[in-house]
């Protein structure tokens, strides 16, 4: 792919995004089925829902510039998913491998929010409205999902805490 302007490189950072907000759908309905608390299940699932809503308006955002998302892997996603992969071969408790998908989700999320942050920073030098209200609508979700892992992972956490 070419990678010689500015726009050259919004689309190069928009198709690692696209790949990884796919992976991260895939993981987040594997890691939902694994966790032992209910909220936290339930949590993952919505995030779900929305990732598959981002994954649309990443692929407007490519329409709007009549463009396809182009093959780049989304190198942290793939490491954070190693990272689980390698982490559940250890076989944790229950408990454990709980938190430590709280903490996974928390990692992605961050990667997300400053992502995005720099996708809306590009839209707004280009002055494109259409671009800029879609990266921020899923930059949002990502905020809020992010609040929401920490005071979980603070919650399940005393409460581990408690029974150990
Ligand atoms: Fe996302």
């Amino acid at each position: 792919m070419k990678l010689d302007t500015p726009k050259d490189l919004f689309l190069y950072e928009m198709s690692a995004m696209h790949d990884g907000e796919k992976k991260i759908a895939e993981m987040l309905t594997e890691v939902a089925g694994k966790v032992n608390d209910k909220a936290l299940a339930e949590m993952l699932r919505t995030h779900k829902k929305e990732t598959d809503q981002q994954i649309e308006n990443l692929e407007k955002c490519f329409e709007h510039l009549g463009e396809s998302p182009q093959r780049v892997p989304c190198a942290t996603v793939d490491a954070i998913r190693e990272e689980y992969r390698e982490f559940v071969g250890m076989k944790p408790s229950e408990d454990v491998l709980t938190m430590f998908i709280l903490g996974g989700a928390a990692k992605i999320e961050h990667f997300e929010i400053a992502s995005y942050r720099g996708l809306v920073g590009k839209a707004m030098l280009m002055g494109d409205t259409q671009l800029i209200q879609s990266l921020e609508t899923n930059l949002l979700q990502e905020e809020e999902t992010a609040g929401k892992l920490e005071r979980c992972a603070h919650e399940l956490g005393q409460r581990m805490l408690a029974r150990a």
